[in-house]
């Protein structure tokens, strides 16, 4: 993945038990294409050896402001001058008010202060530290600040032995936020509706008719739209996915729920990746049907076509995308699918074989759109998948003249 090639990033160590984990963050950011350097507090150091990080990233670790030797490798200055991003990882309660108030009394805090460079702020801590009012208002301080953003404590186990908030979340969350931080916002003002899962078709109150989808490529996509700078709106039917940050998720059970709420909200893109059952049963008994009597054979009719529907609206959003989920002839029945549904768009989508994108963590698809060539994705992760449909929906002109 190459969500952050060409970026720098100086990630900001402090001194807290989470320190061990910004080794691994080191890897993911390097991973995901970044040049890293690190920086220490003095309290870092003695939970992680700099050493660690020097080895990591091939470049001295910057621990002490004035110290001839450093300075010599990387001036303070030149420090906060170098990187396109600070990752403050772990950020501890001191380093958080020492940021609130401009405090410059060793290295990390000094680079901060002289640095124009955006900076994300990874708080972790015990619980009740995070939870006292002082600790509170300077995240509401650093929050309200320009080119300054924080990435949300994890509730968990602490090292404390306490349970609460204040656990340093999981580098490919961090990573995913750095992202964000640096993505261009193609997507700003847009409104975004992604819809996602499987929809289920009850017969009684414990019998339904559904899908295998996870739910995962719609919630990629809502992810990466938000990274662009979108207000995204995530209609999702039953799976068991934490929404993406700062994305309205709106939960439906049934394609009838999914059309009512899909059809309520005005966007000016909507992308349809759920898994809309085809069928529903005529009725639905409000209460368990009992087995006696044998066999059965339930009535169904046909689920309204949400997409076609919403594409023919005189309330059509400007793009109006689809999926296309099939076992052959993929790109071609796909094609056939976007003419017919009246769409701008389509991500067809291989889902036969043992590498079907149902459940699975990664995806290969072909986009089509009218008059454009098409774009064939080999297989990646959902979310890079997703990040590359996204930049794709922002090259498309739309039905109704712009994109
Ligand atoms: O017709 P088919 O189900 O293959 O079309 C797939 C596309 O249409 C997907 O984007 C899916 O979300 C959407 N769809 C819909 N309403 C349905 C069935 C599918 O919006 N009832």
């Amino acid at each position: 993945m190459t969500q952050l090639s060409q970026k720098k990033i100086l990630v900001a160590v402090s001194g807290g038990i989470a320190a061990y984990k910004a080794a691994q963050l080191v890897r993911d950011l390097q991973r995901a294409g970044a040049t890293v350097r690190v920086a220490m507090t003095e309290g870092a150091t003695r939970f992680v050896a700099p050493l660690t990080f020097q080895a990591l990233t091939g470049n001295p670790v910057a621990t002490q402001i004035l110290d001839p030797s450093e300075e010599h490798e990387i001036g303070h200055i030149e420090l906060a001058r170098w990187p396109d991003l600070i990752v403050v990882a772990p950020a501890t309660a001191n380093v958080l008010a020492k940021a609130a108030v401009g405090l410059a009394d060793d290295l990390v805090t000094t680079t901060l202060l002289a640095s124009e460079a955006p900076v994300l702020f990874c708080p972790a801590m015990n619980t009740q530290m995070l939870r006292h009012p002082a600790t509170q208002q300077n995240i509401a301080a650093l929050r309200a600040r320009e080119r300054t953003f924080l990435v949300e404590p994890d509730a968990g186990e602490l090292a404390c032995g306490e349970v609460g908030a204040g656990r340093l979340p999981d580098p490919p969350v961090i990573v995913d936020a750095a992202a964000a931080v640096l993505s261009p916002a193609l997507l700003a003002g847009r409104h975004v509706l992604v819809s996602a899962g499987p929809t289920r078709e009850h017969f009684d109150p414990a019998r339904f008719i559904s899908n295998p989808s996870s739910g995962r490529m719609g919630y990629a996509i809502a992810a990466a739209a938000k990274a662009l700078g979108a207000d995204v709106t995530l209609v999702s039917g039953p799976v068991s996915l934490e929404p993406p940050t700062g994305v309205e998720c709106v939960p439906v059970v049934s394609a009838a729920d999914m059309q009512r709420e899909v059809n309520a909200r005005s966007s000016d893109i909507v992308v349809m990746a759920a898994a809309v059952a085809d069928w529903t049963p005529t009725t639905t008994a409000e209460h368990k049907r009992k087995k006696g009597g044998g066999d059965w054979s339930p009535e169904l009719q046909r689920t309204p076509d949400i997409i076609a529907g919403l594409a023919a609206s005189p309330k059509r959003p400007v793009l109006v995308i689809g999926f296309a989920a099939e076992t052959e002839h993929v790109v071609e029945y796909a094609r056939e699918k976007m003419k017919r549904k009246g769409l701008d768009g389509i991500v067809a989508n291989d889902v036969g074989g043992t590498d079907t994108a149902f459940g699975n963590a990664t995806n290969a698809v072909t986009l089509l759109a009218p008059g454009q060539d098409d774009v064939v994705l080999p297989r990646a992760p959902k979310r890079a998948i997703a990040d590359r449909i996204c930049g794709w929906l922002t090259t498309l002109q739309g039905s109704n003249g712009n994109s």
